[in-house]
């Protein structure tokens, strides 16, 4: 439950052209003739505890913070904490689900492997499997309501001056452009740009899709921009055409290098290539953006010192290039994997941060997908079914009270996770009307509830069937889903070796490859391509950690590995050129383990004398 809800800056620009087929956060409550607007904005951001799980490097203000956008903007807000710049790049609205390519690491353990890794591995012969990221497969009304929050909540947390930029492309940007016109004023609107690659397959059927578009807005006319840190190249050709013609758009370049080569004032559209897969910025987050662009981005509209934030940041590049430019910066994110990711790559970087996680009662399995994929198997005796409307997660067949359909909030709509009158409106008086006769009862899984007794007088005082509503808390199954690795290990003066490890919650995603595997094998007639993994479990290991500072609380991570996927080792953030041997070394005694997984869940431990 939140602590509080702590107010928006709410008000919208009057006088805009508006879209107006969304209900925005104003959500009708259309029954008994009654038209009331139940204003959810009018609540205000909801603000949870939140508990600081990691510092690295020296004490700073940069932060790294998991949790929703809505609610990283409640803790700023509360903390008095406001952006000079925002760069977002949120789910687009592609209708796609984004995975991740999760590799098996080589076993240090068995001798033969080691030595088949000394010889260069291709990364097509390594063994992997995808896991699901993020989804982002909306309908266009609900994902306008929810970026309509977050960019409310985001104009809550911007300092008077600062600039924010959000990328889309062809799939929603022109809805969202209105809608940031209606949120920040279409005089602030400073500029779209257009950014430029080449990646992708091309069709002779169509223009070929080729770029993304990016708004900028500012909250005044005293934005930043330094233009002079983002020259252009002109071609030469082009320049010697038109000096004459625009010489005060023109400036001479000192760079004593290239002679008195030309460049020119920075316009709006950027050639920058996507991430090549040998890049050594690259990290295996799908939709990863390329360091360039934000480079850019963080150069033109900050100085050194500005506080740089991304609410949606993925794989961390507005976090890396925000340091590595002198900036502070905020990095959030709903999914695990962009925390541990973007955590490697700033201790890599040599940056110091806080990670604070937000204590929403949501205890994900790895991101808001995942988990929605496993309630469904976690909910006992629950099937989907086509018979029942979509806002119906699924049925459960019961033998006395036949089908009961159940409703789940979306994970990744954090508008449906509070149970509140509008909501139970909604069950009560449109979609238990429009269930089948028979029906008996239904099941409403719920993460919070504002007022349990008034949804239960709503509920005694407007149903008008004969049908039962059973309320469940979501949380409690939730709980559930996350169950620990287990490492086995040995001390030998200053170093730990790993004897063991047993991921259940792997091995188990491991076999269900292996069965799709062998089927896909029995209808093509080829060999499968197994995964095997060894009695040590080693392979499944991506990151080690001791902290030697404490037993309990924050984490120190004062001495680490991880595990690339050749099997080479970065040792505090350091890449190195050899193959992991299932020990890590230490100087101080340390008095806890953590393990991170293949697919990124932690496991901690203490070590006992
Ligand atoms: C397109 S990706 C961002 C990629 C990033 N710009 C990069 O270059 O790596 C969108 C991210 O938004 C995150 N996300 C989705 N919904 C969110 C929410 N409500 N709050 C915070 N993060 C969210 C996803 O986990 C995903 O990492």
């Amino acid at each position: 439950m939140a602590i509080k809800y702590v107010p928006y800056f709410k008000d919208t620009i009057s006088g805009q052209a508006i879209l107006d087929n969304f209900t925005r956060t104003k959500r009708i409550l259309k029954y008994a003739d009654n038209n009331k607007v139940n204003e959810r904005i009018e609540r205000g951001l909801p603000l949870y505890e939140t508990e600081v799980t990691e510092i690295v490097g020296e004490e700073s203000d940069n932060l790294v913070i998991r949790g929703e956008c809505l609610s990283a903007c409640a803790y700023l807000k509360e903390n008095n904490i406001k952006v000079d710049l925002v760069y977002i790049d949120p789910p687009f609205a592609s209708g796609a689900d984004y995975a991740k390519t999760v590799y098996v690491r080589r076993n240090p353990k068995v001798a033969k492997a080691i030595k088949e890794t000394e010889q260069t591995l291709d990364i097509e012969e390594l063994k992997s499997f995808e896991e699901k990221m993020y989804g982002d497969i909306w309908n266009k009304e609900a994902y306008l309501n929810w970026m309509y929050e977050n960019l409310m909540a985001i104009k809550s947390i911007m300092s008077e001056n600062a600039s924010i930029y959000v990328h889309l492309d062809w799939h929603i940007g022109h809805y969202v452009k209105i809608l940031m016109d209606e949120i920040f004023g279409e005089d602030n609107f400073i500029n779209e740009i257009i950014w430029h690659y080449s990646w992708g397959i091309r069709t002779e059927k169509q223009w070929n899709k080729k770029h993304d578009t990016i708004y900028m807005y500012s909250l005044s006319d005293n934005f930043c921009f330094n233009a002079s840190s983002v020259l252009e190249e002109r071609k030469k050709s082009e320049a010697t055409e038109n000096r004459l013609k625009y010489k005060g758009a023109l400036i001479k370049d000192g760079n004593k290098g290239r002679g008195n080569q030309e460049k020119a004032l920075p316009t709006d559209v950027w050639y920058i290539a996507t991430i090549n897969g040998m890049a050594t910025e690259k990290t295996d987050y799908s939709t990863q953006k390329p360091e360039e662009l934000l480079e850019r981005i963080i150069k033109a509209s900050s100085n050194e010192g500005m506080i740089i934030a991304d609410f949606f940041g993925g794989s961390g590049v507005t976090a890396k290039v925000a340091n590595d430019l002198k900036r502070k910066f905020i990095h959030c994110d709903i999914g695990i994997n962009s925390i541990e990711t973007t955590r490697d790559r700033l201790l890599s970087a040599g940056a110091s941060f806080k990670i604070i996680d937000i204590k929403d009662g949501v205890n994900l399995y790895r991101n808001p997908v995942q988990t929605m994929e496993k309630l469904d198997k976690l909910i006992p005796g629950l099937v989907n079914e086509d018979s029942v409307d979509e806002f119906w997660e699924g049925v459960i067949n019961d033998s006395t009270l036949g089908k009961i359909p159940v409703y789940v909030p979306n994970l990744m709509d954090s508008s449906t996770k509070i149970l509140d009158v509008v909501l139970i409106n909604k069950i009560v008086n449109q979609e238990i009307t429009k269930l089948d006769d028979s029906i008996k009862k239904v099941i409403i899984y719920y993460i919070d509830i504002i007022d349990r007794k008034e949804i239960d007088d709503f509920i005694k005082d407007n149903l008008r069937i004969d049908i039962e509503i059973e309320l469940r808390d979501l949380k409690e199954i939730l709980n559930e889903t996350v169950v620990n690795d287990v490492i086995e290990y040995h001390i030998e003066s200053n170093k730990l070796f790993v004897d063991t490890f047993i991921s259940d919650r792997l091995i188990r995603k491991i076999d269900e490859y292996n069965e799709k595997m062998n089927s896909q094998a029995l209808s093509t007639g080829k060999k499968p391509n197994l995964i095997e993994i060894s009695n040590e479990g080693l392979e499944l290991i991506e990151l080690i950690s001791l902290d030697c500072t404490s037993k309990d609380g924050i984490w120190h991570s004062d001495q680490e590995i991880k595990i690339d996927k050749l099997g080479y080792v970065i040792v505090n953030g350091a890449k190195k050129d050899y193959l992991w041997d299932g020990t890590i070394s230490f100087n101080e005694k340390p008095l806890r383990i953590k393990v991170r997984n293949i697919s990124g869940d932690e496991s901690i431990s203490i070590i006992n004398d």
